[in-house]
């Protein structure tokens, strides 16, 4: 662990400036709008070590790959989010001498993210060699109401010389992804605008036409008065600046604003671009820094009576979830279905910002519950809109009719990730592709969702699952050879239990949606039949398989078993380890690990997470003995689902044990890796360990069912559930619980196994402690 960050609720407060910890920091101060993001780096030159990085949602390359050997089937390219034109620059000069946090001496520094109204601020005070010394207050924001703007405000005070300031505002699309595969830069120019204070930079992808433009537009005030700019322009490939001179004197506030566009040609015609952008601008400028940050207080406030958490009696747990929560808010905002949430969010380069099956398998409640429909339904739309990639995904790997395997890793809809054992066997991904629609439906209601999208995408799915499938002469059922299940750390396995259960499932899930739509939506119901040229025998092929798939189960012990031959593994505990041999990934062979017995992440139990009504209680606590005992949990997804079962089976404590290792990842940097970007689909896990788990929210035969319990070390703690147009509030305390509907119509809920009508705008209190 290593907390440098002071603890308090609705702010991450950073109050000393280590150079060595910046690029966590960066990481962490990360800004975005859903659209865009921007790492928390700093606007003037800094010569440290730095990972600069603004991104754009959807603007990717496709680099290329790096193997060693080829395989037929691997995809042709590595796609990579990019790190985009740097729009934030202001290079910064007293009496010609540089402000630069590297080389100036600090006397104090405060870098803080208010998550309450979604800015990043900054102050310092520092002596720059042969100038003084200066004060400075930076605020900068990425708009979620204005989503193509972007912001700041650097206020200067000289505190003991006068002279001249010089500012060159840049724009900056000479940039490169540090992970580049082979050091290329992937940014060219195509156009450029610069006259006076405003400058506008047109940058081109190599490949693939992307188009970003990046528009700028400064100006300067001196002890609050506007002053009159006679800018120098500086042009050079890619590279665009305005450079201005202010004289002043000691004590003097010089205060600088750089507004900012960011435009793409994923919403604009290439050709509209410049024009577009200097309306942007216009706009931007016109509202003015005050108006534009009142409007993200606005919406910022909108976001958190949708989604917030309150905490109290625990306030690192507190800024844990807020931290997280905002995180959530800025990566993803479901007003583009295009659009999805990459591990690292817009926070780092990582995992190539794109979309993995983190999206529905952590992602999904999240959004379900703190914002609109629409938003969990987007998430569903991207994937529908890569079905027939996913068919050609398939087709690749010699699948017909049909067939489509959803990639592990795309961004578009393609594979784009090619290590045989992720990209060929972890096939997984398509149940929770076809368990995202379930989860939608179930709270939802949307039943029309089914007939209009959902079904297509279940039965090309299914044909995947039914041709991957393969009866055993041997075994006399059917069985999935060759997969590598949700732990990572085993592949080629046959009978991987997780994988087989999903493949039972959705092909039993998609004959019930299929009889569902054609006995309500008929018509639709013939219409998708024929368009897949669907035949009546699949069915039967389908029901043999749910009814004859083989389960590797241990009879002695009682339990289901990862996948074929696991108890053939030397058995040990994880308590067994040596701490220093952890994390294993680091300290073991990879041959190593894989003929370990630990365990990556939840396999059998992120299984029994999805389908836990289908097991009681004691076949749940036992097979969480046995699997949670030999997991090492270093896959950033693992404690979260472990927590959530741990609160399942009443293990109160291990589920607060296992949600601290959650909650502050990224804030204390328990893995030593933030300074990569922070882990944002993990961050979707804790809130399903708070929500899910103490607070025990399901869904009963279409009704909401909470069983909430409460963590010793906290006093309360309240969340908010979106369901079906209701807003609900739920607060839990050691003596009651309180279920307030906030809209006007009346809600049924099931408290503890007990079913209560809340009329709307009413509470349910509901008194818990014993007398
Ligand atoms: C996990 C995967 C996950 C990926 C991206 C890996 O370490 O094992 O389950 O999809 O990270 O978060």
């Amino acid at each position: 662990m290593n907390r440098y960050l002071k603890i308090d609720p609705w702010r991450i407060v950073e109050e000393t400036f280590d150079p060595g910890k910046n690029r966590i920091s960066e990481s962490l101060f990360s800004l975005g709008n859903g659209r865009m993001g921007q790492r928390g780096n700093f606007e003037e030159q800094y010569s440290g070590d730095t990972l600069r990085g603004t991104y754009i949602g959807g603007v990717y390359y496709p680099d290329k790959t790096k193997v060693g050997w080829w395989k037929v089937g691997y995809p042709e390219y590595y796609a990579k989010v990019l790190n985009a034109p740097y729009w934030i620059g202001l290079n910064i000069d007293f009496n010609g001498k540089p402000l630069d946090l590297a080389s100036c001496k600090i006397l104090g520094f405060n870098r803080i993210l208010n998550m309450k109204e979604g800015y990043l601020e900054r102050s310092f005070r520092v002596e720059i060699d042969g100038a003084g010394i200066i004060e400075a207050e930076v605020r900068r924001f990425i708009s979620i109401s204005d989503t193509e703007v972007g912001a700041v405000r650097y206020s200067l005070i000289p505190v003991n010389f006068s002279g001249t300031l010089t500012v060159s505002a840049y724009l900056d699309g000479d940039v490169k992804n540090e992970d580049a595969n082979y050091n290329e830069k992937f940014w060219e120019e195509a156009g450029m605008h610069i006259k006076e204070s405003r400058a506008i930079l047109i940058s081109k992808t190599k490949k693939l036409d992307y188009q970003v433009s990046t528009g700028m537009e400064m100006k300067i005030f001196r002890n609050g008065i506007e002053t009159e700019l006679h800018c120098l322009t500086e042009k050079r490939k890619k590279y665009a600046a305005c450079k201005a001179s202010v004289l002043f004197n000691q004590d003097d506030q010089i205060t600088i604003y750089k507004y900012a566009a960011i435009l793409s040609s994923l919403n604009h015609p290439a050709d509209q671009l410049m024009k577009n952008t200097h309306q942007v601008l216009d706009n931007a400028v016109g509202k003015g820094f005050d108006r534009l940050m009142a409007d993200q207080a606005d919406a910022w406030s909108e976001k958190w009576k949708k989604s917030d958490i309150v905490i109290s009696g625990d306030d690192a747990a507190q800024q844990g979830i807020r931290f997280n929560i905002f995180q959530l808010n800025q990566t993803y905002t479901g007003e583009d279905e295009r659009l999805n949430i990459g591990p690292k969010g817009f926070t780092g380069e990582k995992y190539g910002g794109s979309t993995y099956w983190d999206t529905e398998a952590f992602c999904l409640p999240f959004y379900l519950c703190s914002a609109d429909q629409k938003v969990a339904r987007a998430l569903l739309m991207y994937r529908y809109k890569h079905l027939s990639k996913a068919i050609e995904n398939a087709e690749k790997l010699g699948f017909t009719n049909g067939a489509a395997l959803y990639p592990m890793v795309t961004m578009n809809g393609e594979e784009c990730h090619n290590e045989w054992e992720i990209t060929f066997e972890e096939i997984h991904r398509n149940g929770a592709i076809a368990y995202a629609i379930f989860n939608y439906v179930r709270h939802s209601d949307d039943r029309g969702y089914l007939a209009d999208y959902g079904l297509e995408v279940l039965i090309a799915i299914s044909r995947f699952w039914s041709q991957r499938t393969s009866w055993s002469e041997i075994k006399k059922q059917f069985v999935i050879l060759g997969v590598t299940g949700p732990n990572e750390y085993e592949n080629n396995v046959n009978n991987n239990w997780y994988t087989n259960r999903f493949a039972g499932w959705t092909l039993k899930y998609t004959i019930e949606v299929m009889n569902f739509v054609r006995d309500n939506y008929p018509e639709k119901h013939k219409l998708v039949l024929k368009k897949l040229k669907f035949k009546e025998s699949e069915i039967k092929r389908w029901e043999q398989i749910i009814h004859h798939m083989y389960f590797p189960y241990d009879e002695q012990l009682g339990l289901f078993l990862q996948q074929e031959g696991y108890m053939d593994k030397e058995q040990k505990l994880v308590s067994e380890l040596d701490s220093r041999e952890r994390p294993l990934n680091q300290k073991w062979s990879w041959d190593r690990i894989l003929r370990s017995c630990f365990i990556k992440q939840a396999d059998v139990l992120q299984g029994m997470y999805f389908f836990e009504d289908d097991f009681d209680d004691e076949v749940l606590a036992k097979h969480f003995s046995f699997y949670e005992s030999r997991t090492v949990h270093e896959s950033s997804l693992s404690a979260c689902i472990h927590s959530v079962m741990a609160s399942r089976i009443g293990e109160q404590q291990k589920a607060y044990e296992l949600y601290l290792r959650t909650a502050r990842l990224d804030l204390d940097d328990y893995n030593n890796e933030a300074d990569q970007g922070c882990h944002i689909t993990s961050m979707a896990g804790t809130w399903l360990a708070i929500v899910e788990g103490f607070g025990g929210k399901r869904i009963k035969n279409g009704k909401l069912s909470f069983n909430p319990a409460i963590p010793e070390k906290w006093t309360s703690y309240s969340f908010k559930i979106h369901f079906r147009g209701v807003l609900l509030d739920i607060n839990v305390t050691r003596d009651e619980v309180k279920i307030k509907n906030n809209a006007d119509k009346a809600v049924h809920v099931i408290l503890y196994g007990e079913e209560y009508s809340v009329n709307g705008k009413q509470e349910l209190i509901l008194v818990t402690a014993p007398d």
